[in-house]
Parts: structure tokens; sequence; C-alpha cells
């Protein structure tokens, strides 16, 4: 799709659809939106009157303009309550128009930049929100669908501002909120693709792949490699598995010779059948969605490799399939991880953790000194959190907090889970240094627990986003069923803002 800013007025332009807005209680528009209810005769004041239009957050109302101006039609998108307003609504505000534009035919979208006057939003970051929530709201997956005539599609966006030196501003903007959303919906293909298409083999594929794009250097080892390495607990889930296991790096230097490495390791099970201790056949295949982790590392790093902030990034991405193949592993199975601890096979079905072990150890190896790992890892973490917000479990206050302000900054939910030492009695094994379940009280903080003994003293911070991978409570960025992209978004942001704290 075509993205522009031009510094025209809003009464001349040329669209299919023009979008304006008004705030929640506003009886008589102003700004863009009034100069545009002037050149109708005030007929967005008239909708207003007779309560057609109210301003509620998500209302897009048509407007048809007869000839009066150029652009064909007007929606007129509810910004919500003005103290309310904020780049987040920014962006649902944006992605509810566009798919309003986009269903009624429209191919040409014209656009105000919400916030950016009377909302009293920086216009650069406003612009850049705008572009964000259009291309995700804009989102769908049809790969393996045949293109049918009725499918409608948006091909030029095209924001106004009437400030020449706005606009200019406003157009670099718009290349950063393109770069978000585009790396969010690259995590979004991942996740949605079938598990015989997307094989371990396939994800390294692409990850390598995208690392070629931008240039970066790409390592992908291959069992054989895991295996001198000592990653016997990530091997011990690939077993089951006619599919080899792969662990992709990619390796994106911002800052050589920096002090700081931030690694983002991503749980890339491409199915999770639960192994010997099968799954029930009810929604297994959502399990294709297990690798929804590695998928947003892989976005976020497209989006680090074309922003380029001044900091270390390594993307880390182990995968394998979970499979109960002859040779799979069984419950009482005594695997050895890379850091040396021995690990008693619980139940095949916690095998995120154990692939994840393995990667974080193999990301402290290569010098990360802050790790953020990210996984559909626990059902205990849908039950407490739903689909609304994602677990942490940390063992860095400043780094929890740090990915809490990015998740704030990105509209993506996170909700800080407690560690205390008492739980950790629960994956205490008899037979092992640890084992690989600690029971169904505080499922999701135990699971993060069993990494901690992998990050060791590293400042490390887990996301659980088990409920918000593929089935995210609506919002409007994210309308469709299927992978959210989350949190590709929020880890961009978080090496952002760890490149300016250095
Ligand atoms: N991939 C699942 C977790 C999951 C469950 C993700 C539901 C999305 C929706 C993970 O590998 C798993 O099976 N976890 C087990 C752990 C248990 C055996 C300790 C779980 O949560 O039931
Ligand atoms: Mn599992
Ligand atoms: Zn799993």
């Amino acid at each position: 799709m075509e993205i522009r800013v031009v510094p025209k007025s809003i009464t001349e332009l040329e669209a299919d659809a023009l979008i304006v807005n008004l705030f929640d209680g506003v009886s008589s528009p102003s700004g863009a939106t009034g100069d545009v209810d002037r050149a109708l005769g005030g007929a967005i004041t008239d909708l207003i009157q007779s309560g057609e239009i109210k301003g509620k957050l998500g209302e897009v109302t048509v407007v048809h303009t007869l000839g009066r101006i150029p652009a064909r039609r007007v929606l007129v998108a509810g910004l919500g309550k003005a103290e309310a307003f904020d780049l987040e609504k920014v962006r649902v505000v944006s992605a509810a128009a566009v798919r309003k534009a986009r269903d009624l035919g429209a191919a040409h979208v014209t656009s105000i930049v919400h916030g950016a006057g009377i909302g009293k939003l920086d216009h650069k970051q406003a612009a850049a929100a705008v572009v964000e929530g259009t291309l995700l709201g804009l989102y769908t997956f049809k790969e393996y669908q045949k293109r049918g005539e009725e499918d409608k599609e948006v091909r030029e966006f095209t924001l106004v501002e009437i400030d020449a030196g706005k606009a200019r501003a406003m157009a670099d903007a718009a290349r950063v909120g393109r770069i978000f959303a585009e790396g969010t919906n690259l995590a979004r293909d991942l996740g949605n693709e079938p598990p015989n298409q997307l094989t371990p083999s396939a994800l390294a594929d692409r990850a390598a792949k995208v690392a070629e794009e931008l240039g970066l250097e790409c390592e992908v080892l291959d069992a054989e490699a895991m295996g001198r390495l000592g990653m016997g607990a990530l091997l011990g889930v690939a077993q089951g598995s006619a599919e080899p296991p792969k662990m992709a790096v990619i390796k994106y230097q911002g800052h050589p010779g920096g002090k700081e490495t931030l690694a983002l390791v991503g749980k890339g099970i491409t199915f999770d059948t639960g192994g010997i201790s099968l799954k029930p056949g009810q929604g297994m295949e959502e399990m294709k969605f297990d690798m929804c982790g590695a998928a947003s590392v892989v976005g976020a790093m497209r989006i680090i490799g074309q922003l380029k902030p001044k900091i270390n990034v390594l993307g880390v991405i182990p995968t394998a399939e979970n499979m109960p193949g002859g040779k799979a592993q069984r419950p009482g199975d005594i695997v050895r991880a890379m850091n040396g601890k021995t690990i008693e096979i619980d139940n095949t079905d916690a095998e995120g953790r154990l692939i994840l072990a393995d990667a974080i150890c193999y990301a402290r190896k290569l010098g990360a000194t802050r790790i953020v790992d990210i996984a559909t890892l626990t059902g205990a973490c849908v039950v407490a959190l739903g689909h609304v917000a994602s677990g942490v479990v940390a063992n860095n206050d400043d780094l929890a907090e740090q990915v809490l302000a990015a998740g704030k900054a990105s509209g993506e939910k996170f909700w800080r889970l407690p560690a205390y030492d008492e739980y950790k009695k629960q994956i205490k094994s008899d037979y092992a240094d640890l084992k690989n379940t600690g029971g169904r009280p505080a499922g999701a903080i135990t699971a993060g627990l069993f990494l901690a003994e992998f990050a060791e003293e590293t400042p490390w911070a887990h996301l659980d986003i088990a409920g918000t991978a593929n089935e995210l409570a609506e919002v409007a960025w994210q309308p469709n069923k299927g992978a959210s992209g989350i949190p590709a978004r929020t880890l961009a942001r978080l090496a952002l803002s760890l490149a300016e704290r250095v």
C-alpha cells in the first residue's frame, strides 16, 4: 500500500473516502472536521443534532458528499472522551475507520491525523500511530484462499496536514509507524501458517531470510551442533518428531563495542501435540500457534533492523515439533540442559520451558546482558489473565518495569506475576535438579521460575502470551481470528528505549 503525507487543504482532496473525527459530546465540529462540515452545508452538525453521530470511540458514520467536495464520502470517526484520548486510541480509531472505508470499497483513503490538532498529541507520534493502526487493522491472511473479485483492498492512504513543515516531519513518522505494523504483520503471518508448512526448518529459514534482507548475520544450529553444545533439554523435546529441530540466532549489532546485549528468546514449537502426555483432540489445531513467541521475535528483529537503535540485540529462536513418535521422550526421563542442570520430565506437554532452557543458556553464552523470553507457555496464564493481558515473571525489577512501559506505549497489555521463593519447591525433583512441571497451583509462575534457573544471575523477564497470541480479546487493530503478532511492537520499543538509556 502506498502511504503519503500531503500539505493540502482537506476540502480540496480527491478520495474514495475522507476520514475526519469528532470527540464525544462535541456539538459543533471544529478544525478540519469543521472545514468539511461547512463545505457540506452543515451536514455533520445536522447528524450530531439528530443523534446519529455521537463521537463515541470506535463509532464510524458515513456521510455522502454528493459532489460538494472532491472526496466521494466522508467518514466521521468517533474519538471518545477528550480526557481519555491517547496514542492507543489513535490506533484504535484509525483501524476502525479504515476498515469501514475498505468495506465500502474505497481504494484511495485520505485521513486527517487524529490527535495532532485539538487532540494535543505530538504530531509526529500521532502520525506514526495513525499509520500503525491503519496497517494493523487492514491485516488479513489469505495465503491459502483464492482471491475473489469481492476482495476489497485499500491501495492508497494519504494523510493531510496543511502545514508543510509538519507534513514533512509526519512523513518520517509515517515510515516508523509502517515499520512497526509491518513487523507485527510478519509475526502474524508466521503464526497463521499451518504446521505442515511452517516446520522447524521452515521457521529457521524464514528467520534467516529476514536477517538477510536486513543485512544481518544469522546463525542456524542443527541437531548435531546442539548435541555438541549440550542442549539435552531441547533435543529431548525434538526426538519424538521426524522434523529435525533448529536454533536460529539473528544478530543485530547497533552498538559494536557496547557493553549491553539484549537477547529476545522466542518459543518456536511449530506444533504441540503434548507428546506422550498427549493433549485432547478438541482444539488441538490451535497448537499451531505454539510458535508465536518465536514469530514475535522475528517481527521485532525486523523492526529493530530497520529502525537501527544504538544497542546490540540477539533474536534467539529455538524451534522443534512436540510429537509422540516411537523415539519420543517419556515422563520419567531425565535430560541435562546446556548449563549442566538435570531435569526430570514429569509431563512431556511442558515442552516449551525445556527448549527455552537451552536457548536462554545459549543467549548467555553469546554474551546477553539482559534476556527477555516470549512464549505461549501455560494454560494457567490464560486462566489467570484471560485473553486481555500477557503475564510477566522476572528476576529483575528494572527490566520488568521497562517491559511494562514498552507495552503501555504499544497498547499491548502486560501484568507482572509474583515470583516468591516459596513457589520454587513445586519444581523440585526427587531424582534430578528440577522437574518440568510444578502442579496446578500458580502454574504460570512455576513455569517462569523454572526458566529463571537458566537465566541464573542475568537480568531476565519472561512473557507468557498463551492467552494473547492468537485469541486476543477484540481490539480494533486486531479484528481477525488468528495470530495477533503480540508482543513484537513491545519488544521493538523495549530495544529502542534501552538504546536511549546507554
Ligand atoms: N503450549 C502449551 C500452553 C498453552 C495452552 C498455550 C493453551 C495456549 C493455550 C504448553 O506447552 C503446555 O502444554 N503447557 C501445559 C503445562 C503443564 C503440562 C504443566 C499446560 O499449560 O497445560
Ligand atoms: Mn505443551
Ligand atoms: Zn507448548
